[in-house]
């Protein structure tokens, strides 16, 4: 079935702050070549968030870029935050931008996928035997949490008492254990849920729906419980265990960035932040999970490969064009084992060198139908 009759993709870019705009540019660049050669056709749309939109509106996310993304099909994030608004107590910060886009789009499930790349196993600190098999998937709850809770800061004796409330209801469990179960199912069928069930109330209501929603509609899936600081260390010393790991917020983000240091580089590692189901098309937002690299902004040698493989989990999340992912993705592979690296793993080339090994490397046949 041909698609060149679909009505163009809309694709929101939000490049953000530091490298951001460095490597959005980049990735939109893979995302034009997809539709030269797929017959697909993107419209793009550029807005403001993080540091950059407080500098210019003093709000890190204005009501205009929220609506942008809720009438787009996919957003392209950036990075956000850098030491112009690092106060952590200043009123209006970059990361209300992430964490609002997040909450205003419903994105209730973030999957950050580790694999480490071949050309890349010397750059993780990690002993390559150890690494050998290592393909995980981590689903974190997205919307909920200790993130999202009532905080509060006030007055107590001689000093003062601060609290963020961690709440979790049912549903917000039973969504996200049905994503990583879904997930588990394609892959290798296993799911760690990660919790502090010997600790904390809001972990024993996630063990028990996990439990519940796996055994009740995953009976092909395998289901463990692991407490998150047993999960920390297994993460380095049997990381190809892993399968399917879901958890909730902040354990979430504290054990993707310890997962990511087994691929070498937090510059290589996409993300996709997705809600519920659509239409046929899921809205999801990726990016990078890098962040962004005050240190090395402006000078041309951001890898951009977190960013060029979150357009491939756009194409496949959003998009349902799975053959286009995946040439994405072996054109990084190919362009990491010719030697195209950035300096964060151990090469010379720029920004820009990357993305053209990349481009050069990009094999695609015309998507056989969409699923729009
Ligand atoms: C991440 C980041 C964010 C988070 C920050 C920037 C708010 O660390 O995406 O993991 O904690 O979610
Ligand atoms: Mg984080």
């Amino acid at each position: 079935m041909s698609t060149s009759t679909r009505a163009p993709y809309s694709i929101a870019l939000l490049p953000g702050d530091g490298i951001g705009p460095e490597v959005i540019a980049q990735a939109r660049r893979v995302l034009d070549a997809i539709a030269d050669a797929s017959g697909v056709s993107f419209t793009f749309s550029e807005g403001l968030i993080g540091g950059a939109a407080i500098d210019a509106t003093g709000n890190a996310l204005p009501s205009e870029t929220i609506a942008m993304c809720r009438g787009a099909d996919a957003v392209l994030l950036g990075a956000v935050g850098g030491p112009k608004w690092d106060n952590p107590s200043a009123q209006v910060r970059p990361e209300q931008g992430l964490l609002g886009i997040r909450r205003a789009l419903g994105l209730y499930a973030n999957l950050r996928p580790v694999q480490p790349q071949p050309a890349l196993i010397a750059s993780s600190p990690i002993r390559a035997e150890r690494l050998e098999g290592v393909d995980l998937l981590v689903v974190r709850e997205l919307t909920g949490g200790i993130y999202f809770g009532e905080k509060s800061l006030v007055q107590a004796g001689n000093g003062e008492r601060a609290t963020d409330l961690c709440v979790y209801e049912t549903e917000e469990i039973e969504r996200v254990v049905r994503m990583g179960a879904e997930l588990a199912r394609v892959r290798r069928g296993r799911l760690t849920s990660v919790d502090k069930a010997n600790v904390l109330e809001t972990s024993r209501l996630w063990r028990r729906v996990a439990t519940r929603v796996v055994a009740d509609e995953f009976p092909d899936v395998q289901l463990e419980h692991l407490l998150v600081d047993a999960c920390a260390m297994h993460l380095v010393t049997r990381p190809s265990h892993f399968d399917v790991i879901v958890t909730e917020n902040m354990f979430g983000d504290i054990l993707t960035d310890e997962a990511a240091v087994l691929a070498g580089s937090i510059g290589v590692l996409p993300s996709a932040s997705l809600g519920a189901p659509r239409a046929g098309t899921r809205m999801g937002l990726y990016e990078p999970i890098h962040g962004s690299a005050p240190d090395i902004a402006g000078r041309g040698v951001a890898n951009p490969v977190g960013a060029i493989l979150s357009t491939a989990l756009l194409l496949r999340y959003s998009l349902g064009m799975d053959a286009g992912a995946r040439a994405i993705e072996r054109a990084v592979r190919d362009a990491l084992d010719e030697g195209a690296r950035t300096p964060d793993v151990g090469g010379s080339a720029t920004t820009v060198d990357v993305a053209e090994s990349v481009l050069g490397r990009l094999q695609l046949a015309p998507e056989p139908a969409s699923i729009a």
